[in-house]
């Protein structure tokens, strides 16, 4: 064998063996084994085809800025009883990209068991970023309940996503699976998404500055804002959110504002919905009510979470079945104020409206 035969046949060895395999910086996970090692050395990363166990996190936290990761294939999560997350990204300026084609599957069907279930189900993708960072084309299915939550991040964006629990519709099996849930986080757009679930399709519980364009949400229960679980004033306020130029489907709400009662004192400013369209909505087209308390509304509203601005333009929505109420808004004595809306319609409702407060452009028998 020639001197360069033999140089080439053990590169080809080193090549093949090397695990994970390295083209210039571009480095690939194909096992569970490799995140560490792969994550510690290098800045684009691709999952390819990766099986997580079941109870380990697909955990990335990066230091460095400028970090890429790209799904490619199918990555598959293990089953486990345990409270997740399944995936959780941290770090700043971070590129994240979901290849065409790839899948995110958290085999939700292996966990659901209705509302009155009682196993501690994995939470799926958990977001904590700066800086910049950017989530795109991800596709998510099948979450075991709640799909992604973004929470102690700023200045991100995610577009593109699609989450599809629609299978959890199957005998009302799924429960709980939130789309995006977003807790103290500033400066988020979150755009160009479909989400087909069977809870909130975006809740914001809080944050300022937050964007919602292009969403098309289905068969879960609307677009909400939900404020006040901490007894700290910081963590039950939210400010500055629009969402915009959206379809809300089959769903139990279009528009859900609600705010806990036994929480310390917090404030909901400047919220706005434009361009929102919804149809086959099964109860209300837009409900407020300041009178939430362990996850039920008592009847009894109060004004420890004020609502100062809700701006409704352009909502029109469709509703159907007997329990449907276009608007009902229940606030606390003085919880509510600067309610402007204008072109908002409903149609097809069974029962009328109900408010205790009456939003300027738009009447509301009380
Ligand atoms: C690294 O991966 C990215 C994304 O897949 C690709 O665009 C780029 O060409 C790759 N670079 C090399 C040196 O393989
Ligand atoms: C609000 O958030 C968006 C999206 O992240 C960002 O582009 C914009 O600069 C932010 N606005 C302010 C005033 O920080
Ligand atoms: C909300 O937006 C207004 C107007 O753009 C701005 O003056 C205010 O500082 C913002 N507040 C927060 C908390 O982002
Ligand atoms: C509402 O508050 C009143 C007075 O505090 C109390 O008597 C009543 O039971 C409350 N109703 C509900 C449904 O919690």
């Amino acid at each position: 064998m020639s001197l360069l035969s033999v140089i080439i046949a053990s590169l080809l060895v080193t090549l093949t063996a090397a695990k994970p395999s390295f083209t210039g910086d571009n480095c690939t996970i194909t096992e569970f084994s490799q995140v560490e090692s792969v994550s510690a050395k290098c800045t684009n990363i691709i999952v390819s085809n990766l099986q997580v166990p079941g109870g380990e996190t697909l955990d990335f936290k990066f230091k460095k800025p400028g970090v890429h990761i790209t799904f490619e294939g199918k990555t598959t999560f293990g089953y486990q009883l345990w409270k997740g997350p399944l995936i959780r990204i941290q770090g700043v300026g971070i590129t994240v990209t979901g290849a065409p084609g790839s899948v995110l599957d958290g085999q939700g069907a292996l966990y659901w068991e209705g509302k009155n279930g009682k196993k501690t189900k994995p939470k799926f993708f958990k977001i904590k970023v700066k800086e910049g960072s950017v989530f795109k084309d991800i596709h998510l299915l099948n979450c075991p309940v709640h799909c992604v939550s973004v929470s102690m991040s700023d200045h991100v964006t995610l577009s593109g996503w699609n989450i599809d629990v629609s299978a959890g519709d199957k005998d009302e099996l799924g429960h709980n699976t939130d789309g995006f849930d977003i807790s103290e986080t500033n400066n988020i757009l979150i755009e160009n998404a479909i989400v087909q679930n069977q809870d909130d399709c975006v809740a914001v519980n809080q944050g300022f500055n937050m964007t919602f364009r292009n969403l098309e949400c289905i068969g879960g229960h609307g677009l909400s804002l939900s404020v006040g679980m901490s007894h700290e004033v910081i963590k039950n306020t939210v400010a500055n959110v629009t969402f915009r130029d959206s379809i809300v489907k089959n769903s139990r709400n279009g528009i859900h504002v609600k705010t806990h009662t036994n929480s310390g004192e917090g404030l909901i400013r400047d919220i706005t919905y434009k361009n929102i369209e919804m149809t086959g909505i099964w109860r209300y087209g837009v409900n407020v009510e300041q009178d939430y308390k362990n996850g039920k509304s008592t009847g009894n509203a109060t004004n420890n979470i004020p609502i100062r601005g809700l701006t409704l333009t352009n909502v029109n929505g469709q509703l159907t079945g007997p329990e449907s109420v276009p608007v009902y808004i229940l606030c606390g004595s003085e919880g509510c104020e600067n309610f402007e809306w204008s072109e908002v319609s409903f149609r097809g409702a069974s029962n009328p409206s109900s408010c205790n407060y009456e939003p300027r452009g738009f009447h509301c028998p009380k």
